[in-house]
């Protein structure tokens, strides 16, 4: 049930296919006999330093992938010298990850109805030292996902036969999740106005998302926080532009991982548009379908400033906890720095279009 929460796009899929899809059709130019020693992927994201511009993306209920699945992976990113985005609907919470990492890390927030409950995410973020707020813009309504339909995943969970039968194939899991105390949403429960058990959070969850957010919410926003601001979700230059507008400090190109509106373009086949439009004016990064260094190569050359991974960070904390994720950017950082060499290249800031084969 939660692996395919992970591993699925809404309606068709075609999306969350495309995503992964266009990467493959970008071909790379090959050079030789330039001097490729001394190389460096470090960079920066959004102002802060990076060893690699690749940070884990915000993901629901990542602490349902592994035990304590956000703090292991905090703690990877932190290690390999990453950001990593703690998302609003996570198991642990703010205060779980901040008290087993010392470096920084981002939040990502939603805005819902109650505007009570994000000015105290907000607080809270700043509280435990986050050092930026990444704002989703594309989740307003949900996107129909059937693979978690026909699971039953929903909260609180319906527990039926089929969900006996899958925690009876997974031991393990079943004893690590035993082993912790943290099994619900706990950014939410305790603190969201009336939510103190897993009923209250059903119906809270599902009149809570606010279909009348607009541009002028990210003003209060701003002010609250006062710090660096991310915003997840454009894949439209008029969006871009608007986003501009607002002062924030860098956009993720991003159609959610295919996982909101299926029919959408690939991430990356919409960046070099949006890069036009505003790339001069705000940095710009990009998610959705990186499944190796490549893809996080060509779209440095596309003309992205850091990228975010999902999934793989994901597939390695559901596999191997902390371990698993290190080693899914481990792997990623050897395939970036290969392939940036047999293109010439020792420095990622010198990417750019001249390194693709148009
Ligand atoms: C299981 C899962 C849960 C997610 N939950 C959130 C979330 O809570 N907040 C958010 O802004 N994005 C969420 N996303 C979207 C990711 O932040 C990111 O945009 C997407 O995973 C990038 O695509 P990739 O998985 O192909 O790398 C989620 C994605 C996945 C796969």
């Amino acid at each position: 049930m939660f692996f395919q929460y992970a591993d699925s796009g809404s309606w068709t899929e075609s999306t969350y296919r495309a995503n992964e899809e266009d990467f493959a059709r970008i071909k790379l130019r090959q050079r030789v006999l330039a001097n490729i020693e001394d190389r460096s992927l470090a960079s920066q994201m959004a102002g802060q330093p990076v060893s690699m511009p690749v940070a884990l993306a915000p993901t629901g209920l990542a602490g349902m992938q592994h035990a304590d699945g956000e703090m292991l992976a905090a703690q990877a990113a932190e290690e390999f010298g990453v950001p990593f985005t703690l998302s609003t609907v996570s198991i642990c919470s703010i205060e779980d990850v901040a008290s087993v990492t010392r470096k920084p890390f981002w939040f990502q927030l939603y805005i819902n109805r109650d505007r009570d409950f994000a000015l105290n995410l907000i607080d809270r973020a700043k509280a435990a030292g986050c050092s930026a707020l990444v704002l989703t813009l594309d989740l307003q309504i949900m996107g129909q996902r059937h693979k978690d339909i026909r699971n039953g995943l929903s909260a609180p969970p319906r527990f039926t036969l089929n969900h006996i039968l899958q925690m009876a194939r997974c031991p393990i899991w079943c004893l690590k999740m035993l082993g912790t105390r943290r099994r619900t949403f706990r950014n939410i429960v305790g603190h969201a106005r009336g939510v103190n058990g897993l009923d209250a959070l059903a119906a809270w969850t599902s009149d809570t998302l606010d279909p009348t957010l607009s541009w002028s919410d990210i003003e209060w926003v701003k002010k609250r926080w006062d710090g660096t601001l991310i915003l997840k979700g454009i894949l439209d230059e008029e969006d871009a532009r608007m986003a501009v507008r607002t002062g924030a400090d860098a956009i993720v190109v991003s159609n959610h991982g295919g996982r909101q509106l299926d029919g959408a373009p690939s991430s990356i086949s919409m960046l070099p548009r949006i890069v036009d439009a505003v790339g001069d004016r705000i940095e710009v990064h990009l998610d959705g379908g990186i499944r190796s260094g490549q893809d996080v190569l060509k779209a440095l050359c596309l003309g992205a400033k850091g990228t975010f991974i999902g999934r793989p960070y994901l597939y390695g904390l559901g596999a191997a906890g902390r371990q698993g994720v290190l080693q899914s950017l481990e792997i990623i950082r050897r395939e970036l720095d290969t392939t940036m060499a047999l293109c010439g290249e020792r420095d990622l800031g010198n990417l750019s279009l001249k390194n693709l084969v148009a």
